[in-house]
């Protein structure tokens, strides 16, 4: 995973909570490949992101999958705002979501070559609720559930996501998401 996506979960913790929640959770992460200091461009093993995600979670007794969700939502705005090229002002939520493969995650895999992306395949079902299934060795299906969250407050709208472990050994590697439009 991407030093980026780290150095941005230590900012949210550090704006979300305190400095000193941010020191906890990575001294109790015992030793990290990079000592607490990730460079952007480069790859770390996406299970810190677990580990830290898991000491976030018992510093602050949030459940692990509400924590990757709240970081999921922060994350989208920072990204939004530093990739603005690839959001265009005609865009709905739904077309946005439904080109995310073809269009975000592409142009991200073209600045990092080595990310790791989840797949998505979309069933719409009418205006207000569309269908994703979620596609990820990496189960971090409440982090997207996060980062749909996040869209939905970029695009002015709310939405409630329901989700269903699909996956055979109900791993969290097949998530079928259903977003429904509130407002
Ligand atoms: C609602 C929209 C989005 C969803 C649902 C989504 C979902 C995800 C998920 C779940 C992951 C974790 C990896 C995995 O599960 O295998 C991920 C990784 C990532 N996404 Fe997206 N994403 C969205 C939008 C974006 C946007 C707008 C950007 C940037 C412009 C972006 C850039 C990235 C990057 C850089 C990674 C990490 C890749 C790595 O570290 O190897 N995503 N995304």
């Amino acid at each position: 995973m991407k030093g980026l996506i780290f150095s941005h979960l230590l900012t949210f913790v550090e704006k979300e909570y305190d400095k000193e929640t941010q020191q906890k959770m990575l001294e109790n992460a015992g030793r990290l490949s990079a000592d607490g200091t990730y460079a952007e461009g480069e790859s770390y093993p996406y299970e810190e992101i677990f580990q830290l995600a898991g000491n976030l979670s018992t510093i602050t007794n949030v459940s692990m999958a509400k924590t990757f969700e709240h970081f999921g939502e922060y994350l989208f705005i920072q990204l939004a705002r530093a990739f603005s090229q690839f959001f265009s002002p005609d865009e709905t939520l739904f077309g946005f979501l439904q080109k995310l493969e073809d269009h975000i995650h592409i142009e991200v895999r073209k600045k990092y070559p080595d990310a790791n992306l989840p797949g998505f395949e979309f069933e719409p079902i009418d205006e207000n609720n569309l269908k994703m299934i979620y596609k990820s060795e990496r189960a971090m299906s409440d982090f997207g559930i996060g980062m749909i969250k996040g869209a939905a407050i970029w695009f002015n709208r709310k939405v409630f996501v329901g989700k269903k472990d699909i996956s055979k050994d109900l791993d969290g590697t097949r998530v079928e998401l259903h977003v429904r439009l509130l407002w």
